[in-house]
């Protein structure tokens, strides 16, 4: 043999237990890891394609949505941005992305592998952008795309998406949906996704998407093919059954991915999006409470900005962040996360998303990080004698 067997696979499989209270993916609910637990079914079996059919019905709601183009991906929520820019633009297009963290300059990285024009508007992180601000941007670069990503997770930054829908419009809602209000139709918004591993708490790996009949026109109007045939909506769309078309085969889904983003969304459709938003931000409220009376500083100060899924708060002088986190870990298997992008090195990040958002894990999550602070400060001081 060229190459042995490894040993290392040899040894049981170890998967501890964590808390993961940073900014995403959060735990599954039990109920989701149990329907994941069941056998593998094929990707065009009836059984199967019931459930996707379910699946569709549920990221309806969860967008609020009509749409009959409405399905996943089958990769994490990367690829569904991929998916926007693929598809809704050709080589020589205007797209305008609003920058105010890391998810509009990676979005912008995409579309130029897609031969587009990319303008952006930006603003600082931590800061969302104004009607006004987006209006100018429409103005001066006449896009056939505008990018927006509604909860900044590098930052913790909320961008409220009411009275847009002046031209085609794609919406990340990855760390958003399920903790503020998400309205597609009622907002005219053309091309949407959501993590399945935020708040709908199911697995990375399936990405629920929807297009609007806007959106549908422009990507079989398009005059040269959609460059990644495994996110080609007109394909894909006849995996999911959105045409009315026969199925075909386009690619194996995961039947385990596919159960347990149905139950996630069964969880989601039983409490209400309604409720669902209450109890997020009733939790981040207690969690900004706790943070003032630990002397933490939130890095957004306007309460008015801050998403409910992800808090960012300034790391304190004399500690090493990293210290904090990795005793957090250590000591508790418990995740709080760093910065990301142009908040590395100045922010932690905790996450209340989905099955994790409660009101004990809030009052754990401040122990917890109390007693890190406390350890990161001394180890700092220890190095500085
Ligand atoms: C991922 O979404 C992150 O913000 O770390």
């Amino acid at each position: 043999m060229l190459v042995e067997p490894p040993k290392c696979l040899r040894k049981p499989l170890f998967v501890p237990n964590k808390l993961l209270m940073g900014p995403g993916p959060s735990n599954c609910p039990p109920r989701v890891l149990q329907a994941m637990s069941q056998q593998t079914l094929g990707h065009l079996h009836t059984e199967t394609t019931y459930i996707m059919d379910e699946i569709k019905e549920g990221i309806k709601y969860i967008f609020q949505t009509r749409n009959t183009l409405t399905l996943c991906v089958s990769a994490a929520g990367h690829a569904a941005i991929e998916a926007v820019m693929c598809n809704l633009l050709e080589p020589g297009d205007v797209v305008l992305i609003a920058v105010n963290g890391i998810w509009g300059d990676r979005a912008s990285d995409m579309a130029e592998r897609y031969g587009a024009i990319v303008r952006q508007i930006r603003t600082g992180p931590g800061n969302n952008f104004t009607l006004n601000q987006i209006e100018e941007g429409l103005i001066k670069y006449n896009p056939v795309l505008f990018f927006i990503v509604q909860g900044e997770s590098s930052t913790g930054c909320y961008q409220p998406l009411e009275g847009l829908g002046i031209c085609v419009i794609g919406v990340d809602t990855v760390a958003s949906l399920g903790s503020v209000p998400v309205k597609m139709d009622e907002w005219s918004i053309d091309a949407i996704y959501t993590g399945s591993q935020k708040c709908l708490s199911a697995p990375p790996g399936i990405t629920p998407m929807s297009f609007s009949k806007k959106a549908e026109n422009k990507i079989f109007t398009r005059k040269t093919p959609v460059k990644v045939y495994y996110l080609d909506m007109k394909v894909l769309g006849d995996y999911w059954y959105c045409f009315g078309k026969p199925r075909i085969y386009h690619h194996t889904v995961s039947a385990t991915l596919v159960y347990g983003l149905r139950e996630a969304l069964a969880i989601f459709c039983e409490e209400g999006i309604d409720n669902s938003i209450r109890r997020h931000q009733m939790c981040a409220n207690k969690l900004y409470e706790g943070l003032d009376r630990l002397g933490m500083q939130l890095f957004i100060r306007d309460a008015s900005k801050r998403l409910p899924t992800v808090t960012t708060i300034e790391v304190p002088d004399f500690l090493n962040w990293k210290d904090v986190v990795e005793y957090a870990m250590k000591t508790y298997y418990f995740e709080i996360s760093g910065g990301l992008g142009p908040t590395t090195g100045k922010v932690f990040r905790i996450g209340l998303m989905g099955y994790n958002a409660t009101s004990d894990n809030v009052d754990y999550t401040l122990k917890v990080l109390e007693e890190s602070l406390n350890h990161a400060r001394s180890k700092f001081k220890v190095s500085k004698l």
